[in-house]
């Protein structure tokens, strides 16, 4: 409602905000300012959308937050594993990434007495194993041996890398200040991994209850996003 009202997006004034690259960019103003309010409905080229209300229990599943990702720790010996779909960017360079990890979870503690962890970016080629590294617990098995993920060592950080991944990310604590609230950790990427030979990664995506999407069709637009 107020994109269609006012033809803005949000501005953020304070300096060195990631947010300031959401500004309006003239090219993409006229297409907002296009969009017509039609009693409750935004027709856009003669598309109409019938809402209703929608629980709030599954609103999560319509903002998935980005891949499903395989968080790795280690911790006191031993490395572990956990899914995670709760993670958002906060800064371009250095990357930061805010992550919500519950206090129930084994990695919950691994992350915060080891304050290092490791990003993996899986596929649907072993979406399988991604879901069961969810629906078990690091302090009864070994994710790695159940599940046949390979570690591999990273260069800065104790967790391990996941050979099984295309791209891992090796990411230390920076701020914990959100943790004790909302189970949110502040990690920042200090070095990235990618395989250059998997061409258009075909990431997991979660829907919620179980429901996943699968990345798919790309396409190219002019935008003034970085
Ligand atoms: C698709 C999917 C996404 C998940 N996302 C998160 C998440 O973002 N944060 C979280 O705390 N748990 C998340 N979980 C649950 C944990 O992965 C799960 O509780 C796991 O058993 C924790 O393992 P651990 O006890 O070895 O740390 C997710 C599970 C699945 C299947």
């Amino acid at each position: 409602m107020p994109i269609a009202s006012s033809g803005r997006l949000p501005v953020c004034t304070s300096a060195g905000c990631a947010a300031k690259f959401f500004a309006p960019a003239s090219h993409l103003s006229v297409e907002l300012i296009n969009l017509k309010l039609v009693r409750g409905q935004v027709a856009d080229s003669g598309t109409t959308m019938t809402k209703k209300s929608y629980p709030l229990s599954k609103v999560y599943g319509l903002l998935e937050p980005g891949p499903v990702l395989l968080l790795t720790t280690f911790h006191d010996g031993v490395a572990n594993v956990m899914t995670m779909s709760w993670q958002t960017m906060i800064e371009f360079e250095p990357p930061l990434i805010g992550c919500v990890i519950s206090n129930r979870n084994h990695s919950f503690e691994m992350l915060k007495a080891s304050k290092q962890c490791v990003i993996n970016i899986p596929t649907a080629e072993i979406a399988e194993k991604v879901v069961g590294c969810g629906n078990t617990s690091g302090a009864k098995i070994n994710k790695f041996e159940q599940f046949g993920l390979t570690q591999k060592p990273a260069s800065l950080v104790t967790a391990p890398l996941i050979d099984e991944c295309f791209a891992s990310l090796e990411c230390r604590v920076v701020d914990t200040g959100l943790v004790a609230k909302y189970g949110m950790f502040v990690i920042e990427v200090v070095k990235a991994w990618l395989d250059p030979a998997v061409k258009n990664p075909r990431t997991i995506h979660h829907q919620g209850h179980g429901n996943f999407m699968l990345a798919g069709e790309r396409i190219k637009l002019k935008s003034a996003m970085k």
